[in-house]
């Protein structure tokens, strides 16, 4: 059961409201542990020893006593529906970002959907409430924002690696953060969860082709630190052998995650093939990353590789949300394709910079290039990366 259902169905909460079941509008967010959280895609037994804040249980929060009359006084709703899950993210925005001006705020925003208002009355509502706490800050709310950035940094600094035998078994939903850190540490990737991973659809075929010989494009693919440099947002930690240890940081519109995690590379000399299985963790949304990245090399020419990448990956936490297949996709295509781009700078003797900028996608753009491929494939034409 999610935790959604538990809270309306079972604990009679019905202020949390459930719009599309699949983690996109937003209207289900609650906090857990003062994080915003989508209760549909969050299991209510996960949740065993957690704080839950619903919008029941703000009646003497700081912030929210600013942010009620404010959405009345902007018409910030109209039927109300996104209401809860608007007043929740708009509270995180207001502790997190005082700072933020209407661009930050619609972005902060993205995450959540409403059908009635335009957006104008609920962005206007949360710039109002910040406006008001530059001008007179409030004692309460200033604890509250103290309070929210020490959770953060103690999450961020909250690792306990385990030992092999204390290892969880395969059942993704019962890993706790350490044990996926362990997981990740040790670069074992849990098949059952690949296994589903490919049935979901939540697998990626792409090709880029490089304008060097098979064999040469060969031994740079397996020397593990010169590869990662050349992948965008990663960094490599420490490096053994076949193992590697390391962070790929990414921003996927209002979401920013820094995976940090372990990798293993398995090389089949003869076939020109091998396999790259890690997993990961982002520390701050708790959000746990597993995957098989495949490469296969294939001579165009004696000058001339292509390198055809296969990708099963399985994401869990606050970050599955946006795991609708088509934007997944389109990021990664975008990832490969600078990838190889990089590669050719590498092969061709220029000094890569040591990390590639992180890739940063906004939804808009996205969206766009998702609906411009589209119209590309309707008129018959290949993708455009
Ligand atoms: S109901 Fe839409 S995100 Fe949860
Ligand atoms: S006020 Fe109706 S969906 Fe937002």
């Amino acid at each position: 059961m999610h935790l959604g259902d538990f809270l309306r169905d079972e604990l009679r909460l019905t202020g949390t409201h459930l719009g599309c079941e699949h983690g996109v509008c937003g209207a289900c967010t609650v906090l857990v542990n003062g994080q915003p959280t989508r209760s549909c895609i969050t299991f209510a037994v996960a949740c065993e020893g957690q704080e839950i804040t619903t919008i029941e249980g703000y009646d003497d929060d700081a912030v929210m006593q600013l942010l009620r009359p404010a959405f009345t006084r902007h018409h910030a709703l109209q039927c109300g529906f996104c209401t809860p899950g608007m007043l929740t993210t708009a509270r995180d925005i207001v502790l997190r970002l005082p700072e933020a001006d209407e661009a930050r705020v619609r972005l902060e925003l993205s995450g959540n959907l409403c059908r009635c208002t335009g957006y104008q009355g609920i962005v206007d509502a949360i710039l109002d409430v910040l406006q008001q706490q530059r001008d007179a800050p409030d004692v309460l709310f200033e604890n509250l924002r103290q309070k929210l950035s020490s959770a953060r940094t103690v999450a961020t600094s909250r690792v306990t690696p385990l030992r092999q035998t204390e290892l969880p078994s395969h059942s993704p939903s019962k890993l706790t953060s350490a044990d996926s850190i362990a997981l990740a540490e040790m670069a074992e990737v849990d098949p059952v969860a690949m296994a589903k991973a490919k049935a979901k659809g939540n697998a990626i075929e792409v090709y880029f082709d490089v304008p060097y010989p098979l064999n040469q494009v060969w031994e740079f693919m397996g020397d593990l630190p010169a590869v990662a440099s050349c992948l965008p947002g990663a960094t490599i930690d420490s490096h053994e052998g076949e193992r590697v240890k390391g962070t790929i940081a990414i921003k996927f519109g209002p979401m920013s995650a820094a995976f940090a995690g372990a990798a293993r590379l398995e090389r089949d000399a003869a076939a020109k093939r091998a396999v790259l299985r890690g997993a990961g963790q982002d520390s701050l949304s708790k959000s746990r990353t597993q995957g098989d990245i495949t490469y296969r090399l294939e001579a165009l020419s004696a000058d001339n590789t292509r390198v055809h990448v296969d990708m099963i990956y399985a994401l869990q936490g606050p970050l599955a949300q946006f795991s609708r297949s088509g934007l997944v996709k389109d990021f990664v295509r975008r990832m490969v394709a600078d990838f190889g781009r990089q590669i050719t700078r590498r092969l061709g003797g220029q000094t890569a910079a040591p990390n590639v900028p992180q890739p940063t996608v906004s939804i808009s753009g996205m969206m766009w290039s998702v609906l411009w491929n589209r119209i590309r494939s309707w008129l018959g034409k290949p993708p455009q990366t």
